[in-house]
């Protein structure tokens, strides 16, 4: 269970570090100020979070380096991809935020599933550091999610990009 949790923590490691940066570029693409300023602060977040997966290593006693996180490096490509055939700014920002959603429900799992296998061998501390990063995750999720159905924004984005 260790060397899972080590491999889930190596994983982690470089998605976090594709997010960083990949996040400055999705805040650069984005044309709506509230999801530009969701893109902004989930970037200094995401700074905290590499930070957190580097004291996990320590106590760990391992190097997070290692491991090429596929997944996000996909999701990452999928969402540049798209971004550039989409001429409409709403369009464009719905696109940006369904290709952020799925990269958070990607780290969801993933933290979630590492918080587990801590907790299995008793790394309290771990788990403890890793419930912080996944609560950071829902949040940044549910913010997007505020921001696309236009729940605390008059216009919504979705809702322009469909008119
Ligand atoms: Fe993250």
């Amino acid at each position: 269970m260790k060397d899972l949790l080590v491999e889930q923590i190596r994983d982690l490691y470089d998605a976090e570090n594709r997010i960083t940066a990949a996040l400055p570029k999705m805040e650069a693409a984005a044309h709506n100020n509230d999801l530009k300023q969701a893109f902004q602060s989930h970037l200094s977040e995401t700074r905290n979070q590499v930070d957190r997966l580097v004291e996990i290593s320590n106590i760990l006693g391992i190097s997070p380096d290692g491991e090429t996180c596929e997944a996000t490096k996909g999701l990452i490509r999928e969402g540049e991809e798209l971004i550039p055939k989409l001429s409409d700014p709403d369009v464009g920002d719905a696109a940006l935020i369904a290709a952020a959603q799925r990269i958070e429900h990607y780290e969801i799992a993933s933290y979630g599933s590492a918080a587990t296998f801590a907790t299995c061998i008793g790394e309290s501390r771990i788990a403890e550091l890793l419930g912080q990063t996944l609560a950071e995750e829902k949040e940044a999720d549910s913010k997007l999610q505020k921001i696309a159905k236009g729940g605390i924004f008059s216009s919504g984005i979705n809702k322009e990009a469909t008119q």
